[in-house]
């Protein structure tokens, strides 16, 4: 099996990273999509907690993700390896990148949780729920694809769900509740201090 040295001893290689190309797409991602399998995508994965869990219920879907952070995506990779999942990919990316590389109508279900709430006002066009992002997220997803968000930070729900409940291209739907064994790991570390989680889903209209 192929192994890298790094400053802390002898490392697996990452096996399920896809990285993008100087052409600016994503080698492998094509293939990978390639079945009529459905996708889903955790973007902002960060060590890919949630992922891992759903992926592991449910293989017969696809499951993808997404973050910018490298070292956490190397984690995950790491993760899948010792558990022997194989469906899931792991895609290094800004978010709205990766959602234009897809084909249109690709993605079942996209889950956006406990996102970086930048608070201060000056940093909002920073936070990952913007309007380009509804954008993006519309052309990816299906026909009554889902779109589900979760975070501790309470005007930032408010700031997404204005955002959404105004989009008409989408509907609200039953809020997504993680089952037991799923909980991110920014969502164990807020329910450990006994904050209040904000969920909101959102059905793509048919
Ligand atoms: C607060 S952490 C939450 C991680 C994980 N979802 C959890 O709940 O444990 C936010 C993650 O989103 C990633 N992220 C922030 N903006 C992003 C963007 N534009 N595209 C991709 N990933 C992004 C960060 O690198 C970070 O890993």
């Amino acid at each position: 099996m192929a192994r890298e040295r790094s400053s802390r001893g002898t490392r697996q290689a990452p096996r399920y990273l896809l990285l993008p190309d100087e052409q600016g797409g994503i080698p492998g991602l094509n293939a990978f999509l390639a079945s009529d399998a459905p996708v889903e995508a955790d973007i902002g994965c960060g060590r890919g907690r949630f992922l891992l869990a759903r992926a592991m219920r449910d293989p017969a879907t696809l499951w993808l993700g997404v973050d910018r952070m490298r070292i956490r995506l190397e984690k995950c990779d790491r993760r899948l390896q010792e558990a022997d999942i194989r469906n899931v990919r792991l895609i290094r990316a800004d978010a709205l990148e990766f959602l234009s590389w897809l084909p249109p109508g690709r993605l079942r279900a996209i889950y956006v949780l406990f996102p970086d709430p930048w608070p201060k006002r000056r940093h909002h066009d920073r936070r990952l729920v913007r309007p380009a992002f509804a954008d993006a997220a519309c052309r990816a997803l299906e026909p009554n694809g889902l779109l589900h968000l979760a975070t501790d930070d309470a005007p930032y729900f408010a700031w997404m769900r204005r955002l959404l409940e105004g989009d008409m291209r989408l509907e609200p739907a039953p809020a997504f509740q993680p089952q037991p064994g799923e909980e991110t790991e920014f969502e164990s570390l807020f329910l450990k201090q006994a904050r209040p989680i904000h969920r909101a889903s959102f059905q793509r209209r048919g």
